[in-house]
C-alpha cells in the first residue's frame, strides 16, 4: 500500500493517457491533481477519481500559472512526490513547406517548454522534501522522427534530452526523472493529425515485422507525396490492434531508478 501522504501531479489529465496515469496512481493510493486546460473536462475526471483527487485549470505554457498551480498543492497537501508530464499535442501534421511560425511554436511551447517550467517548479519543491519522481511523456516520433510531424517529433526529442539531463542534475538528490516514449494509442490526440499521417504511424511499426504487401506500401508511401498516396491506400489495420500499450522507454533510468511512487 502507498502512503496515504503521498501526492502526485499529471498534466493533461482531463483525458487519454494522463487521465488513465491519474486513476492508476489514485488506485495506488496517492492523492492526484489533475492539470489540463479543459475546465469541464478536468473537473469532470477529478470528480469521476474521488475526494482525494483535485482539478486544476491552468494552461502548461504559462510559467506563472504552472507555478501557481504547483505551489496550491504544495500549500493544500504539503508536498510533491510524483509530476507526471503528460500534457502533449501533435499540432497539425503538414510536411514541413506548408507549416507556419505559428505552427511550429505552439507545438515547441506545448510538448516541450510546459516540460521545462513543470519540472523546474516541481524540482523546487522536491529539492525541499529531499526527493521526488518525475516522468515525461515523450514520443517515438522523439526517437525516430516522423515524417509530416517535423515540430512534434522535434519537440519530444526535445523532451528526451531534458529529461537524460535533468536525471542527471538531480539523482544524486533523491528525485528521479525518466520518460516514457509510447507509440500509436487510440486518444482523442490522433484527431489532429491527417488521416495519413495516422495511417503512417499504423504501419511504419507494423511494415517492420509484417509481410511484403506491408513492406510495399511504406516504400511507396515514402517515394510519393505522403498527403496523396497515403490517403488513396487502405489502411491495414486498425489503432488499437497495433500500438495498445507503450512500446518503448527513454529515460534517464541509468542515473536513478525506474519511476516508483512508493
Ligand atoms: N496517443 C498517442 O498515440 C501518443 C503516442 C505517443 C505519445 N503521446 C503523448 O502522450 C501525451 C498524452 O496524449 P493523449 O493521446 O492522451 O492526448 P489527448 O489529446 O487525449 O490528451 C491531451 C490532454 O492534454 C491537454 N492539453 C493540451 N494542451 C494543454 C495545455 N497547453 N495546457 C494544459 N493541458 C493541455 C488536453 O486538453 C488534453 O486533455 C501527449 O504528450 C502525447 O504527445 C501520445
Amino acid at each position: 500500500m502507498a502512503s496515504p501522504d503521498r501526492t502526485a501531479l499529471v498534466t493533461g489529465a482531463a483525458r487519454g493517457i494522463g487521465l488513465a496515469i491519474a486513476a492508476r496512481l489514485a488506485a495506488d493510493g496517492l492523492r492526484v491533481a489533475l492539470l489540463d486546460l479543459d475546465r469541464d473536462a478536468v473537473e469532470a475526471a477529478a470528480r469521476g477519481i474521488g475526494p482525494r483527487a483535485m482539478a486544476l485549470v491552468t494552461d502548461v505554457t504559462q510559467a506563472k500559472d504552472v507555478d501557481g498551480a504547483i505551489a496550491r498543492v504544495e500549500r493544500e497537501w504539503g508536498r510533491l512526490d510524483v509530476l507526471v508530464n503528460n500534457a502533449g499535442i501533435t499540432g497539425r501534421s503538414f510536411p514541413i513547406w506548408e507549416l507556419s511560425d505559428e505552427d511550429w511554436q505552439r507545438v515547441i511551447d506545448v510538448d516541450l517548454t510546459s516540460v521545462f517550467v513543470c519540472c523546474r517548479a516541481a524540482v523546487k519543491v522536491m529539492l525541499r522534501q529531499g526527493g521526488g519522481r518525475i516522468v515525461n511523456i515523450a514520443s517515438i516520433a522523439g526517437k525516430e522522427g516522423n515524417p509530416t510531424l517535423v515540430p512534434y517529433s522535434t519537440a519530444k526529442a526535445g523532451v528526451i534530452g531534458l529529461t537524460k539531463a535533468l536525471a542527471k542534475e538531480v539523482a544524486t538528490r533523491g528525485i528521479f526523472v525518466n520518460a516514457v516514449a509510447p507509440a500509436v494509442i487510440g486518444t482523442e490526440l490522433l484527431k489532429q493529425m491527417e488521416q495519413s499521417t495516422v495511417d503512417l504511424l499504423v504501419w511504419s511499426p507494423r511494415s517492420r515485422w509484417a509481410g511484403s504487401a506491408s513492406r510495399r506500401r511504406w516504400r511507396r508511401w515514402s517515394r510519393g507525396s505522403p498527403r496523396r498516396s497515403a490517403r488513396s491506400a487502405p489502411a491495414p489495420c486498425t489503432i488499437s490492434r497495433v500500438g495498445a500499450r507503450p512500446t518503448d522507454s527513454a529515460g534517464g533510468a541509468r542515473y536513478g531508478r525506474a519511476a516508483r511512487w512508493r
